[in-house]
């Protein structure tokens, strides 16, 4: 039983929230989306974009959330309501924490879907399923493996079932435990993927694939993607980095952490194009195959290739763990704020929201077979998850992390909790203010249809680009940010 004199949990080792948070933000987005929607945006110039959005937002956003989960010690409900009290702002802004923790939620009950697509296709690996297929065949296999609802509902409510037994066990011996040898695990795993590939021949191709600057190739709907997906990748908004903050003790430097997290991120999703392509372009296969890239693609790519199977093995679990420690950060929030408020044990919440979960992610399930012409404006149950979530929940709840660190929260709060220098302080500030909240809102005029937001990648964006970094410089200026703090 928790009660309120028992101090919060922290993390154990220097590298506890390291690995947690980072075990959160890499994982299928990294992995499985990453490098088809580079392949589906035509690949070096959307690459760039993404790696401007992870700097220019994403980090910003982020340190913001871990300094609101360390100050207000507690799940995003009760953290954003203790800081926003401490400086006097209106309780409304409770409903942030609310949504972040909803959207977390509601992402595990599709997410564990995907993840179960990745432990089922680990099985087939592992049992030959994939043996003399040819392309038609690949597809056939990944149809039938939706079509049946018990068995795609098996590896789903696997996945559940291993994800809150984690949880369950808390946060050092849970959490904190697993990503210490999965994380590691994985990092070696895509490693020998990485040289596996090397040796295919395709890596030249892949390389240019991924770094060659295409300008005019990207589309304006390549550039969203790239501002939505950086928010996905990194966990924001999902109340799963603001929880891990909660944990985090006293001592640690949120920005040297979060850099370390999004370097990490960004590292892994490149080294998984850096894994994929090869192997897709040495079989002669095209990297544009949208979601089904490494489901149907990779696994058809490993069977001709030798020691192929060993590889594919490798590759599928690599990709299940990925899957399960973000999974896990998904309900961290919501099983701490049961146990906060609830009065309940760890255990307890943890089996009462991996029920809910459970019959969530089973209604998603169905969308792929016995409920899938059950829509509702032309989207089954999974796909209003994933869009709700990631089209309005996120970035929603990044504008509102943003604006609230920026206007409304007295400025010793953040400053004290991020333990800036005073240039550094600027550009974070600069950053919340005005880089974040714009960039969001660009998604948003353009998802509500208000106006299609049309613009090339040209060179004429270098330039724009080299302005902002000019001011940026300025705000290094000390009257450039005296004008910008007040
Ligand atoms: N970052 C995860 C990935 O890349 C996905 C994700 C989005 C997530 N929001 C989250 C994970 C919230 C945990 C919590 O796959």
């Amino acid at each position: 039983m928790t009660t309120d004199t028992q101090p919060r949990a922290q993390w154990l080792g220097r590298w506890g929230f390291v690995l947690a948070a980072t075990g959160s933000a890499v994982g299928l987005g990294n992995i499985w989306k990453f490098p088809y929607i580079t392949g589906e945006f035509g690949g070096g110039a959307f690459v760039l974009v993404y790696l401007a959005c992870i700097l220019a937002v994403g980090i910003p956003v982020m340190m913001t959330e871990i300094a609101f989960g360390r100050r207000g010690r507690g799940s995003p409900v009760d953290a954003v309501r203790r800081v926003v009290r401490e400086s006097g702002g209106g309780s409304a802004w409770s409903l942030l924490g609310w949504m972040a923790m909803l959207c977390g939620f509601m992402i595990l009950c599709f997410y564990a879907v995907v993840a179960g697509w990745s432990f089922s296709y680990l099985w087939k690996m592992l049992t030959g399923a994939f043996a003399g297929a040819t392309g038609d065949d690949m597809v056939g296999i990944f149809m039938a493996n939706n079509a049946n609802p018990l068995n795609l509902g098996f590896w789903s409510t696997l996945v559940v079932v291993v994800t809150m037994l984690i949880v369950g066990k808390g946060v050092q011996a849970g959490i904190e435990r697993s990503v210490s040898w999965m994380m590691p695990g994985m990092v070696v795993m895509l490693a020998i993927l990485i040289l596996y590939g090397a040796f295919s021949g395709g890596f030249g191709e892949a390389w240019r694939f991924l770094f060659s600057f295409n300008a005019g190739s990207l589309s304006s709907e390549g550039m969203l993607a790239a501002l939505g997906h950086a928010f996905f990748t990194l966990s924001l908004a999902s109340g799963a980095i603001l929880t891990y903050g909660s944990y985090l003790p006293a001592r640690a430097s949120i920005s040297r952490t979060t850099l370390s997290v999004a370097a990490a991120d960004t590292l892994v999703a490149l080294m998984a194009g850096l894994a994929i392509f090869p192997i897709i372009f040495a079989n002669g296969m095209s990297p544009g195959e949208g979601p089904g890239l490494i489901f149907m693609s990779l696994p058809l790519a490993f069977q001709a290739m030798p020691l192929g199977t060993l590889f594919g093995i490798l590759f599928f679990v690599m990709l299940s763990m990925a899957a399960l420690t973000s999974s896990i950060s998904m309900v961290e929030a919501t099983v701490s704020w049961l146990t906060d408020n609830k009065g309940v044990s760890r255990r307890t919440a943890a089996w009462g929201t991996g029920i809910v979960l459970w019959v969530v992610s089973t209604l998603a399930m169905l969308s792929f077979n016995v409920a899938a012409d059950w829509t509702l404006a032309g989207r089954h149950f999974f796909d209003w998850l994933d869009y709700l979530t990631s089209r309005w929940m996120m970035p929603l709840g990044g504008l509102g992390v943003a604006l609230l660190a920026g206007f409304v929260l007295k400025s010793e709060l953040m400053r004290d909790e991020l333990g800036l220098s005073p240039r550094w302080y600027a550009l974070w500030l600069f950053a919340v203010r005005y880089l974040a909240p714009l960039g969001i809102l660009v998604i948003f005029v353009d998802a509500l249809g208000i106006a299609r937001v049309e613009f090339g990648l040209h060179w004429r964006w270098l330039l724009g680009l080299l302005a902002l970094l000019t001011l940026v410089g300025e705000l290094a200026s000390p009257r450039l940010r005296r004008a910008l703090m007040g």
